[in-house]
């Protein structure tokens, strides 16, 4: 009999329900929230409420575009953590209350898990997944780690960021260009269109595989200052060749640790995943250093690279087969690492 995992995930601004049959998509919904649109950023308390809002749609319609009944799910996995506490005790709670009225067990999830094993999910029955060993750099909006991925259970963090995350860069750096929230796609767009030698930004010098952007941030921020000094219209006038110089200079910090680890480990296969492995330079730097170097790259779907519940199922469905369920009384978690 097949092993049908519905996956919830509620940790941020997405509620998001997927269907995985043996490993195989069947479903995968998203309800993104624009209620935080007008205030830069994600207010916590709407989020909650507008999950509450989704939940029960969006649960409702990935079990039908799965074609399935909710007889057939076998268990049911749920984002537990790390996320917006109110956010995550929505998809918890909805969790446990429809394993409770079907009678069938529950999977907690840790999101960051869940971005790494994104991989495995397969749309085809012949995809290609990953080998073990892997190194997967996973650069979101709250981290940028190198791990090293040796099961789905055990993953090793190499190095991570020790003061901003790589999005925090792409997203502070676009907001003092008055762009809006989040910044990463619009810095994307823009980069596109722009000479990324330019601007010279500060690098870090960290020894080791961790990451920094503060210094970035701040050099980045001292350019505009001064030189809108000058001329108040600078930003409106280099706004491309901004962003491709701020786009160059986040790749090329993000290579050069990579590099370090993939030197280190001696690993074959290299993933990326998380929100900013939806940009266009760093899936191009990424896929070029790894034909270069003769390694097999795993770039994933854009649709797999921000928050979804895909990657919950999926990791729900490693944790099915060791019969790793999760009690009735856990609580969800703010803040947890791998
Ligand atoms: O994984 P994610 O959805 O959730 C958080 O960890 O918050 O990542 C969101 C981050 C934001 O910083 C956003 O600006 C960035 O991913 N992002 C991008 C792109 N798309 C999303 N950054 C650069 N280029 C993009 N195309």
């Amino acid at each position: 009999m097949s092993i049908i995992i519905l996956g919830i995930e509620s940790s941020c601004d997405d509620t998001g329900a997927a269907v995985i049959s043996d490993g195989l998509l069947l479903s995968n919904v998203l309800a993104s929230q624009k209620v935080h649109e007008e205030y830069g950023g994600v207010v916590p308390e709407l989020a909650s409420r507008a999950h509450q809002q989704n939940i029960v749609p969006v649960v409702d319609t990935a079990i039908r575009r799965a074609g399935i009944s909710k007889n057939d799910i076998s268990a049911i996995a749920f984002t537990r953590g790390p996320g917006l506490l109110g956010s995550l005790l929505v998809g918890t709670s909805f969790a446990k209350g429809m394993s409770l009225g079907l009678h069938i067990p529950i999977i907690d999830v840790n999101h960051l898990h869940g971005h790494v094993l994104s991989h495995f999910v397969r749309e085809q029955e012949n995809d290609e997944v990953p080998e073990f060993p892997f190194l997967c750099l996973l650069i979101s909006g709250g981290n940028s780690q190198l791990i090293l991925v040796k099961s789905p259970f055990d993953m090793e963090i190499l190095g991570q960021t020790i003061d901003d995350a790589a999005g925090e860069a792409f997203d502070k750096c676009a907001k003092v260009m008055g762009l809006p929230y989040p910044g990463g796609p619009h810095i994307d767009r823009l980069a596109a269109e722009g000479d990324p030698t330019r601007f010279k930004f500060a690098k870090p010098r960290i020894d080791g595989l961790d990451y920094s952007f503060s210094g970035l941030k701040t050099s980045f921020l001292y350019t505009l200052r001064d030189n809108v000094k000058v001329n108040p219209d600078f930003v409106k006038e280099n706004m491309a060749d901004l962003a491709a110089s701020l786009q160059r200079t986040i790749i090329d910090i993000l290579i050069d640790k990579l590099d370090k680890a993939v030197k280190l480990t001696g690993v074959r296969t290299v993933a990326i995943g998380g929100g900013v492995s939806a940009n266009s330079g760093v899936r191009q730097a990424v896929a070029q250093y790894c034909d270069r170097h003769g390694l097999k790259a795993f770039i994933p779907k854009r649709m797999f690279t921000t928050d979804n519940a895909a990657m919950v199922a999926i990791a729900g469905y490693f944790k099915y087969q060791k019969k790793d369920f999760c009690h009735y009384d856990a609580a969800p978690y703010a803040r947890v690492t791998l």
